[in-house]
C-alpha cells in the first residue's frame, strides 16, 4: 500500500488560502482533506461546495472531502460540480441500504467513495460497505473540531479492517503526528489525515516527510 498525507485544510490560515495550498503542495501532500460540516451531525460548521471549487480549480491535488453532514446523498452533484475527487460519508447517518445507494451515486459520478466510523462503532460496521468503497476512513478522534488527542483505542478497530480488507485504503483522521501516524501504520492504515501538527508546524515540509517516514518505518503491510 501506497502512503498518503493529506493534510486537513480545516488548520490552515484561510485568510491566505491559496499561499497555504501551495505550502502544503510543496510540503509534500498527497492529497487535500476538506472537512464540510452541517452543525447537525457535529456541533460545528465549516466551509461548503464553494471553498472546495475553489481549492480544486486552484491546485492539481485530489481534493478528498469528508462530509460530516445528514444529508451527504443530496448533494453528490454539488460535489462532482466543486470538482471533489473522492467524498467520504459517516454510515450512521442513514440506513444502510441509502448508505449504498450514496456510495453508488458517488462511484457513479466518478469520485471515489468511502465510509467513516466515529470512535464508537465497531470495525464490522464496515463489512457490508467494503464491495462499494474505496477507502475506509477511522476516526481517531470525535469528528467535528481540529487540534484534539488522538484515541489509541482506535488501534485495534485499524487492525480489523486491515485484516478484513487486505488491498483497502485506510484513512485516519483525528490528532494524527509522527508519533501517531507511526502507530497507526503498523496497525494496517496507510492514508493519514493531518490538520494541527502540518499547518501549524514552522516547518510543514519537514513535519510532513517525518510523518510519511514514520509511516513507512512503522508499517507490516
Ligand atoms: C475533525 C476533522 C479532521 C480535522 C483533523 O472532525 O475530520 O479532518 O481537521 O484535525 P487535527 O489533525 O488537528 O486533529
Ligand atoms: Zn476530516
Amino acid at each position: 500500500m501506497k502512503i498518503f498525507a493529506a493534510p486537513s485544510l480545516l488548520a490552515c490560515d484561510i485568510m491566505n488560502l491559496a499561499s497555504e495550498i501551495r505550502r502544503a503542495e510543496a510540503a509534500g501532500a498527497d492529497i487535500l482533506h476538506l472537512d464540510i460540516m452541517d452543525g447537525v451531525y457535529v456541533p460545528n460548521m465549516s466551509f461548503g461546495f464553494g471553498f472546495v471549487k475553489a481549492v480544486s480549480s486552484f491546485s492539481k491535488l485530489p481534493a478528498d472531502v469528508h462530509m460530516m453532514t445528514v444529508c451527504p446523498g443530496k448533494y453528490i452533484d454539488s460535489l462532482k460540480d466543486a470538482g471533489a475527487w473522492g467524498v467520504t460519508v459517516h454510515h450512521d447517518i442513514a440506513p444502510r441500504d441509502e448508505i449504498i445507494k450514496i456510495l453508488s451515486d458517488i462511484r457513479k459520478n466518478g469520485m471515489r467513495a468511502s465510509v467513516a466510523l466515529r470512535p464508537a462503532f465497531p470495525a464490522s460496521d464496515i463489512e457490508p460497505f467494503l464491495p462499494y468503497i474505496d477507502m475506509a476512513l477511522v476516526m481517531t478522534v470525535e469528528p467535528g473540531f481540529g487540534g484534539q488527542r488522538f484515541m489509541p483505542d482506535m488501534l485495534e478497530k485499524i487492525s480489523e479492517i486491515r485484516r478484513m480488507a487486505p488491498s483497502l485504503d485506510i484513512q485516519v483522521d483525528g490528532g494524527i503526528t509522527c508519533e501517531t501516524a507511526s502507530l497507526c501504520a503498523a496497525a494496517g492504515a496507510n492514508v493519514f489525515v493531518a490538520g494541527t501538527s502540518l499547518f501549524k508546524s514552522d516547518d510543514m515540509a519537514l513535519e510532513t516527510a517525518k510523518m510519511k517516514k514514520a509511516a513507512e518505518d512503522a508499517r507490516k503491510y
